[in-house]
């Protein structure tokens, strides 16, 4: 096969892409469409499943198409996907039941409640390295066991697929031959013993999930099985499968134990690597599946902070004193620094390490020297103090490992003021590298070491990581301590409990 291609699709809450690459892991051609959202009800939040699958397969083939290649060329897909989303389908037609439910839908909170209080959190942290939150899919797919009429018999009867959608496209792909997840993705579904690598029976009791409706687990880099020769023009291997925030952290190439990324999208989400160990945290992070590779299981700590980008949407959207992203960084940058305006921006409550769904934005520090400027850099700043709060807890965690270099990635890593605050506000370097889609390279990554095409974690030289800039700090320690207090001050009335 002369230059073969590598096809990224990640289909995340807001877009679908795919991404073509080389075999050097150099993108060649990016189709993105964005994903509709559905509202039906306050804290619902639902993907129509049809969306999912047509925007997967549009920017498959029109990837394909611009990189000029033939579906003969792709030597791999690699999927990575939005986590935790569900979706329940009939074998026999492929059609959902109901809409897939989004990893933010709210909508079992009262179930969630009603296991803390039974004292079933303990068992599921245990297995499953998660809290009882809505979050996960555990309750996600009870729910619509119990709530879509006629679907708890058809489960039972081995008539209908239970997937997140990594495992639904795949399912279409192959012309529904496959069934099959990767153990990343599995390890988010609160079912899924992480240590043991399998699906916990007594979970599926607890949820009262018929065992039929499971998808198979395999590694992130397998053979997943071949698309339908008529979707692409060929049949195409699939090779390469992980969550998105996994997939980031290998193609942040975060490889050895201690290694830190940090991804700033809508939210944030920070990954430490913890090697063969599965860290129990005292910090109420999540422990989960990093990778599983050859059958051997990498763990991490993860922190999840609910809004990162959303605070500079919100000063274009909601306070109109801003017309674009960028220009947030240039009114931060112009801001008086003997000001010290606090945004806390829990717009939809806080994660971790608070986990506080009740809280909600606050602002303090507010002078008549206050303007849009302090507000501006309010908001950035709020993205490096819960980042911070987000590595305090890995190091309590983990002392024996957290690094202080992190790796950063998104769409706010091209702020430069933002990352310079970062770095200053750790007390650590902060590296941006040069391929900014991190999630789209770890899924193409996977799919080329599948296909012999790129070089196992470990081989000396080979990388396919490249620094753009490192930010070093450059702000004095009391100042950034100080400002940190005055941080940590503003949470603590912020918190309902
Ligand atoms: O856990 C949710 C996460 O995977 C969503 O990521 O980038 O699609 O918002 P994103």
């Amino acid at each position: 096969m002369t230059d073969p291609l590598l096809l990224a699709l990640d289909q995340g809450t807001t877009s679908t892409r795919t991404i073509a690459f080389d075999t050097a892991l150099a993108p060649r051609a990016s189709v993105q469409e964005e994903l509709p959202q559905h509202f039906p009800a306050p804290g619902w939040v639902e993907h129509e499943p049809e969306d999912l699958w047509r925007g997967a397969l549009a920017t498959l083939r029109g990837a394909l198409e611009r990189a000029g290649g033939e579906a003969r060329r792709v030597a791999g897909i690699g999927i990575t996907n939005q986590r935790e989303t569900t979706l329940l389908w009939d074998r026999a037609t492929g059609r959902c039941l109901h809409r897939a439910i989004v990893w933010q839908d709210r909508r079992t909170a009262a179930a969630c409640a009603r296991l803390r209080a039974e004292g079933a959190e303990a068992l599921l942290t245990e297995r499953t390295g998660l809290l009882a939150d809505p979050y996960f899919s555990a309750t996600k797919l009870a729910w619509l066991l119990d709530e879509v009429p006629g679907v708890r018999g058809a489960a039972e009867r081995g008539e209908l697929a239970f997937g997140t959608v990594d495992c639904f496209l795949l399912w279409r792909l192959t012309g529904g031959r496959v069934h099959a997840t990767d153990a990343t993705n599995a390890a988010r579904t609160m079912l899924f013993d992480i240590r043991r690598g399998c699906w916990d029976d007594d979970l599926l009791r607890l949820f009262g999930i018929p065992p039929a409706v499971l998808p198979e687990v395999r590694d992130c880099a397998a053979e997943f099985g071949t698309t339908e020769p008529g979707l692409l023009g060929a049949p195409v291997p699939v090779r390469g499968m992980a969550g998105d925030q996994q997939a980031a952290t290998i193609g942040q190439a975060c490889f050895e134990p201690g290694m830190v990324k940090s991804t700033y999208g809508t939210g944030c989400f920070a990954l430490l690597n913890t090697g063969e160990t599965a860290v129990t945290s005292r910090s109420r992070l999540l422990t989960t599946i990093a990778y599983q590779l050859g059958g051997r299981r990498t763990f991490a700590l993860e922190g999840a902070i609910f809004v990162a980008g959303a605070a500079v949407q919100w000063l274009r959207d909601g306070l109109g004193i801003i017309r674009t992203a960028p220009e947030a960084s240039a009114l931060a940058a112009q801001a008086d620094p003997a000001q010290r305006v606090v945004m806390v921006p829990a717009f939809t409550g806080l994660g971790a390490p608070h986990w506080d769904a009740e809280a909600r934005g606050a602002i303090f520090g507010l002078t008549r020297g206050a303007g849009r400027a302090e507000l501006c850099r309010a908001a950035l700043e709020s993205v490096a103090y819960q980042t911070r709060d987000l590595l305090e807890a890995m190091r309590d965690d983990w002392p024996a490992g957290a690094e202080t270099v992190l790796r950063v990635d998104g769409g706010m890593v091209a702020s430069d003021w933002t990352m310079q605050f970062l770095a200053d506000l750790l007390g650590a370097p902060v590296d941006r590298p040069t391929m900014p889609e991190t999630t789209a390279l770890g899924a193409a990554w996977l799919a080329g070491l599948q296909a012999g095409l790129c070089a196992p974690p470990g081989v000396a030289g080979a990388t396919h990581w490249r620094l753009d800039r490192r930010f070093v700090p450059s702000m004095g320690r009391d100042e950034a301590a100080e400002r940190y207090a005055l941080w940590q001050d503003a949470i603590r009335r912020t918190l309902t409990r």
